[in-house]
């Protein structure tokens, strides 16, 4: 293996964020087969029955008989080593989708042409952005009839608020497009015929704008109006600035079709050429840069029963500098202890392998003994720091959870507690109702359904879930450090006092307002949306 500056260059680590049938696992297979990682893309049938899928990827995996089983996908192209991060595409929310973009060094925003920016993209996207980090767009499924170029691009900045540069412009009528004009290489390139249905890579036609021919292909009126548009955004558009780009505020925006593998090379080249290489991480001794000499990574997820017959549990790092080798000696922060990384697995699209060496930029997944937390921090030699927390997402919903049998009583904790350790839920105990049952807590409505089937599968155990009527949760503490009670907490029965797997004491109650009561009758109290540092 080369230097670690070489290998930290080579790197572009990412997620492809969007809403639902936007086009993301297409697109990921796509990148797959031009990477050559695979040779013949399967159309993906059926998979909107897994709803509960751990990983989209899930469903390729059935698919194509290859095992992609896993947070994370890796492959080489152009002298780049891709690691392309899952953001679990479901309907509703979950804080998983959230953590893993604190992994990734930029971002690929999908949008279908027919419908623009769509809820679960724009929660994406606000992440993305608070991080700072790039983002890419591809507006998909230009095959057929869609928004204008124009008005998409101004929904981005309506939407978003962030300006879109168009990298590639659509060519001819909408639902009948025939190619798009590359505005970097200042080139048309028009759709070659396509007897594969997108199984295979697809060929385009290339003409210099001057090409004589060009007009002769394109018709009259096209033509025109492609000189047109590409005054117009010339023009009108956005200035190219590279600063821009690399903090979020401007999205390179490419248009193509996933399915039909229009454009999907050339956005795969440019993303590479202006995708960053993995950058430097604040910690508690400041910045830790890729190229700094001693190992450091943290880990973003936690996934039990990744092979349901081991019920193995892994923990997924992001190595943030230095290289890493198998078997060597770290120090685990949050577990005050020398540890060995022993059997590391990287994922290549064909295999899950144990690997050798890894460098800034890579996930590893490492086995799990049940000593790892999200967010914890490992780092190689001397060192000795934390990288800088992870946002903890305040629970919006909350259940009564139960074993429906009380015989699996010793199973339905087992699994509810490894679930909570993986950060699918939180966790809460009323006080004085034992371990009979639990009040979880989640950002979404499809954590419960996920929770309800992962006990069901992976333990065996059938729950009850009652809702109930709270949506704001608050860690208590009051100013002169004494314990917060429900005796000593006025109105403490305008909600529900409960305790998190932590002991510390928390509120829930039913809104703002309920809220609000609480602050003014009990001046002594600290309230905190999300568990205070102890
Ligand atoms: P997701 O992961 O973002 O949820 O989306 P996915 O790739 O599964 O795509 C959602 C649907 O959109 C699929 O159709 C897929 O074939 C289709 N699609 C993806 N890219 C394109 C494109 O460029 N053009 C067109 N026209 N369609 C596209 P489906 O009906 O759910 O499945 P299937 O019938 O294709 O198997």
């Amino acid at each position: 293996m080369g230097d670690l500056q070489t290998e930290i260059q080579k790197r572009r680590t990412f997620a492809i964020i969007s809403h639902p049938d936007a086009g993301k696992t297409t697109l990921t297979e796509k990148l797959l087969l031009y990477g050559g990682a695979i040779h013949l893309a399967g159309s993906i049938k059926s998979r909107k029955t897994q709803r509960h899928a751990v990983s989209d990827w899930m469903e390729i995996e059935k698919q194509r008989g290859i095992s992609v089983t896993s947070s994370v996908l890796q492959f080489d192209y152009a002298g780049c080593r891709i690691n392309i991060l899952d953001t679990p595409g479901h309907q509703d929310f979950s804080e998983d989708t959230y953590r893993t973009l604190m992994a990734v060094d930029s971002a690929v925003m999908v949008m279908d042409a027919a419908k623009g920016i769509e809820a679960q993209t724009k929660k994406l996207f606000k992440v993305c952005k608070q991080r700072n980090i790039p983002i890419f767009t591809f507006v998909n499924k230009l095959d057929r009839y869609g928004k204008a170029p124009l008005d998409l691009m101004t929904e981005i900045e309506d939407v978003l608020g962030i300006r879109a540069y168009p990298m590639n412009w659509p060519i001819g009528i909408d639902g009948q497009y025939h190619g798009v004009y590359n505005r970097i290489k200042k080139q048309v390139e028009l759709f070659a015929a396509d007897d594969s249905h997108g199984q295979k890579e697809r060929e385009s036609i290339i003409l210099a704008m001057d090409d004589p021919e060009l007009k002769n292909k394109l018709g009259e009126d096209i033509y025109q109006n492609l000189l047109d548009d590409i005054d117009l955004i010339n023009e009108a558009g956005e200035e190219w600035d590279d600063g821009k780009v690399a903090n979020g505020e401007l999205t390179p925006m490419f248009f193509g079709s996933a399915m039909t593998n229009f454009g999907v090379r050339n956005f795969l080249e440019e993303y590479l050429r202006l995708a960053p290489a993995p950058q430097a991480h604040i910690s508690t001794e400041g910045e830790i840069k890729p190229e700094d000499k001693e190992f450091s990574a943290f880990v973003f997820k936690i996934q039990a029963n990744m092979n349901p017959a081991h019920h193995d549990r892994l923990a997924f790092i992001r190595i943030c500098s230095g290289k890493f080798e198998r078997n060597m000696q770290v120090f685990h922060m949050q577990g005050n202890k020398n540890i060995k990384l022993s059997q590391p697995q990287q994922f290549l699209a064909q295999d899950r392998q144990i690997i050798d060496d890894a460098y800034p930029g890579d996930i590893v997944g490492l086995f799990d003994p049940g000593i790892f937390g999200i967010g914890d921090t490992i780092c190689e030699g001397k060192n000795r720091f934390k990288f800088a927390d992870f946002p903890v997402f305040p629970p919006e919903r909350f259940a009564r959870v139960e074993a429906k049998d009380t015989m699996k009583r010793k199973q339905f904790i087992k699994g509810i507690t490894q679930l909570t350790q993986e950060g699918a839920v939180q966790l809460f105990e009323q006080p004085g109702t034992g371990m009979e049952s639990y009040i979880v807590g989640t950002v979404g409505q499809l954590q419960f359904d996920v929770l309800e089937y992962r006990l069901k599968n992976e333990y065996n155990v059938d729950i009850v879930i009652t809702m109930q009527p709270f949506e704001v949760a608050r860690w208590l503490e009051f100013k002169n450090g004494s314990m917060v009670k429900p005796e000593n907490l006025r109105g403490a029965d305008r909600g529900m006092f409960v305790n998190d797997m932590k002991g510390r004491p928390v509120l829930l109650v039913n809104n703002e307002w309920a809220l609000g009561w609480i602050v003014d009758n009990n001046p002594d109290l600290l309230l905190h949306n999300v568990p205070p540092d102890k």
